[in-house]
């Protein structure tokens, strides 16, 4: 039997890669998990209830797209966070955005562009499905450094023309996982303008976009109406796992101009899972309330303090601009995570397991990512032993 050369080159995904680097080795002190972005902030109370009286849906098929009452509540919140009409027929229900991130692209990725292989532009670090999509349809990622250098956002601007040309989708994630930092209206106008210049798409994951430190992050959708940009050409994505601290309720949105609607739901009724009924009508509930979301951001303010706190005087240490990672810089990502572990049981997420290397650059091998999801003692305790471990 043969196996498919496209995903030869893929490494393992991140957790299980740092289970293997840590192997056996016992923590050096009570283990504090800071690796995975999975919000321990609690979830509204309400939603079991809904969940409950909805019970017999799990009876049915649940509609593909979403029912009629999500949509709504779905197309409101996008009119409410971004003061843009989005009507529910541009909107569909994603079983957690991860799936869609993946669907959406293999919906609207064309098979050439440019007279050549497509290109699929890849900030560096990533969020990994980015870049096992355009492996999928045979596209070519193309990884952008995403450093200090280029305020953590990629510097697609500064690609060579011919690569630009090739480009059929370009993704952005803002506020960005892992490094935090936050695409400013000017960045976004830049990159679809850049778009019209190209014939591109934008595939913009905005999952933190609730979580922020000072103002709201400017949404793709709201810089692309100003501009009046072809809504075909902008596709973004939302989650209810990091708003609403509902990672296994699985329920993200995405939205599209209304023909790139029109693939993304043909090719879901075909390969989706939709989201069961009874979860559907509690997301609806959760989309419609902004009360616990404004709470969630006011945990999440404590620990940025905390954070800066623990972290006077350190420069590159930061609070995120938005989002709830820390991007430390370490001499190497990879020694600094197994002596945190050993010496002081604090789990961190080696950099170099987000990103790719591009000729001899990797640009995560520097740093370790560091989830503040816990709760706020927990938080601070890993904080100050990582500090004292690694930057003293
Ligand atoms: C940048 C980014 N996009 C998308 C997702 C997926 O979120 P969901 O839980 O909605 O699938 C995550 C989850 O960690 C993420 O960090």
């Amino acid at each position: 039997m043969t196996f498919p050369e496209r995903f030869q080159n893929l490494p393992e995904y991140a957790f299980p890669r740092l289970r293997s680097l840590l192997g056996d080795l016992k923590p050096g002190g009570e283990p504090i998990q800071m690796t995975i972005g999975e919000p321990r902030h609690p979830f509204p109370a309400w939603v079991t209830q809904i969940i409950a009286d909805h019970a017999d849906g799990f009876g049915r098929y649940p509609p593909n797209d979403g029912t009629p009452e999500l949509l709504d509540a779905m197309s409101a919140w996008l009119g409410r966070r971004y003061g843009v009409p989005v009507g529910p027929d541009r909107v569909m229900a994603l079983n957690g955005t991860r799936e869609g991130l993946m669907n959406t692209l293999i919906a609207l990725c064309p098979e050439q562009k440019a007279g050549g292989t497509p290109v699929v532009l890849v900030p560096n670090p990533f969020y990994q499905v980015y870049a096992v999509a355009a492996l999928t349809v045979g596209a070519q990622p193309r990884y952008v450094p995403a450093t200090a250098a280029t305020g953590f956002l990629p510097d697609y601007a500064a690609l060579p023309r011919d690569v630009l040309d090739r480009t059929a989708i370009a993704w952005i994630c803002s506020p960005a996982n892992p490094q935090g930092a936050v695409a400013s209206r000017d960045y976004l106008r830049t990159l679809i303008g850049l778009a019209e210049k190209h014939d591109f798409r934008i595939l913009a994951d905005e999952c933190y976009s609730v979580i922020w430190r000072t103002a709201p992050p400017p949404g793709i959708l709201e810089v692309a109406h100003q501009m009046g940009a072809d809504p075909e050409r902008i596709v973004a994505f939302h989650s209810l796992s990091k708003r609403s601290n509902l990672p296994g309720l699985r329920c993200g949105l995405v939205t599209a101009g209304p023909q790139s609607m029109v693939r993304i739901r043909k090719l879901r009724a075909y390969a989706g899972a939709p989201l069961p009924l009874p979860l559907q009508r509690a997301a609806e509930k959760v989309w419609a309330d902004e009360a616990h979301v404004t709470a969630n951001r006011a945990l999440y303010a404590e620990k940025f303090a905390v954070a800066d706190q623990v972290f006077q005087g350190h420069q590159g240490c930061a609070a995120p601009e938005g989002g709830f990672f820390l991007w430390l810089p370490v001499d190497d990502d990879e020694a600094a995570t197994v002596r945190l572990w050993t010496e002081t049981g604090v789990k961190v997420l080696p950099g170099s397991y987000l990103s790719r290397e591009v000729d001899g650059f990797n640009p995560g091998k520097g740093y370790v990512r560091v989830a503040l999801v816990a709760q706020k003692d927990e938080v601070q305790r890993g904080l100050t032993r990582l500090r004292d471990c690694l930057m003293t």
